[in-house]
């Protein structure tokens, strides 16, 4: 049995915790050899592979990244995409597929399987926390982490200079690193794509902050939008790959609040910094117990599926369920966290 395995989409730390699982147990157990598809769905398109034994997953595990490159590309999309992933799959030898990746990865992997009979198993991946059906994925901790640690030390400067100090972290559709990190910091607002904020209200958070002689710190994810509109987030323009864009928010809202509360403010963009580097200890876990499964999956000829984290269980649904549609913040949980604003 020869198992292919990938990585597509934005990167994530416990990337390499997933790979070296799947590889470690393929080969030590079931005696499975493998190959690697570089740069996402482009490797089973373009037939790039480099080789995956267990001495190229020593030492991975704690490393940020993955080893076998990401990339976006969509083979769906792609002029005779289907036929020329199978023709690859089928000239490399592999009998399975193993797409670790978000929801665009993971939709692929879902059509290949069940219009076009590709055995491919899924394990869900992204800093957004926001595919359904698994309680996490794994980077999302490393990613609040990240941003916990960026609000601590924003309060210090904040206090310093009596400012108020906006954190812009990642999130386009879901605000779960934001509430999670807004929460964990002790931010004194937190805004998310899911509910759309009142400036005025934001502005009146802000005031009231200061009147306690204490400096505001405003965490908000990239998506969040105001509920009048007056401001358009998205700059359309398209980056040189043709993806859309997301900027701005962060800067624009301590414009707003200078403007509105004469207050002087400043904004911190974390980025990719949330992305990069070891991923936590929870990540690590979650990551390497995803790959154990995800290997038993093939072992059991059991395809079409994706692993899960439900409560402390590793369960298998069916990858279509997963992608059907995004997990956002509920809004009773961002709710509970209204009553820091201010
Ligand atoms: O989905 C993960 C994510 O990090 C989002 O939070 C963010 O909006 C996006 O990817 C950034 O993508 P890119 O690295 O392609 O700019």
């Amino acid at each position: 049995m020869r198992v292919g395995v990938l990585t597509g989409g934005g990167d994530c730390p416990g990337l390499n915790a997933v790979i070296r699982a799947v590889v470690r147990k393929g080969v030590q157990e079931y005696g499975y050899d493998f190959t690697g598809f570089r740069d996402g769905w482009r490797g089973p398109l373009e037939g790039r592979t480099v080789p995956l034994d267990i001495p190229a997953v020593r030492g991975i595990l704690p490393r940020g990244g993955t080893i076998l490159g990401s990339s976006r590309t969509n083979p769906l999309q792609a002029e005779d995409g289907v036929r020329r992933v199978r023709e690859n799959l089928a000239e490399q030898g592999v009998d399975a597929l193993i797409a670790i990746g978000g929801e665009d990865t993971l939709g692929v992997a879902a059509t290949l399987y069940e219009e076009h009979g590709v055995p491919c198993v899924g394990v869900p991946k992204t800093i957004d926390n926001d595919l359904s059906g698994t309680d996490y994925t794994f980077g999302f901790d490393t990613a609040v982490n990240i941003a916990t640690e960026a609000i601590d030390r924003l309060h210090t400067t904040a206090e310093s200079h009596m400012r108020v100090l906006v954190c812009e972290v990642m999130g386009r559709h879901a605000g779960w690193i934001a509430l999670h990190s807004g929460l964990a910091g002790g931010a004194n607002v937190i805004l998310i794509p899911e509910h759309r904020f009142d400036l005025e209200e934001v502005c009146g958070w802000i005031t009231s902050r200061f009147e306690a002689a204490y400096a505001p710190i405003v965490v908000v994810a990239e998506g969040a939008m105001p509920s009048d509109g007056e401001m358009v987030l998205k700059d359309e323009s398209h980056d040189s790959f043709g993806h859309v864009r997301l900027s701005g928010v962060g800067e624009w809202l301590a414009k707003q609040i200078e403007k509105r509360t004469g207050k002087e403010a400043r904004t911190t963009v974390l980025g990719h910094v949330q992305r990069g580097g070891t991923p936590s200890a929870f990540d690590r876990w979650l990551a390497t117990r995803f790959g154990l499964h995800a290997i038993d999956c093939v072992h059991d000829g059991d395809y079409g599926k994706m692993v899960a984290l439900q409560g402390t269980r590793i369960v298998r649904i069916p990858i279509s369920e997963a992608t059907a549609e995004l997990k956002t913040v509920d809004p009773e949980l961002y709710a509970e966290a209204g009553v820091f604003f201010g």
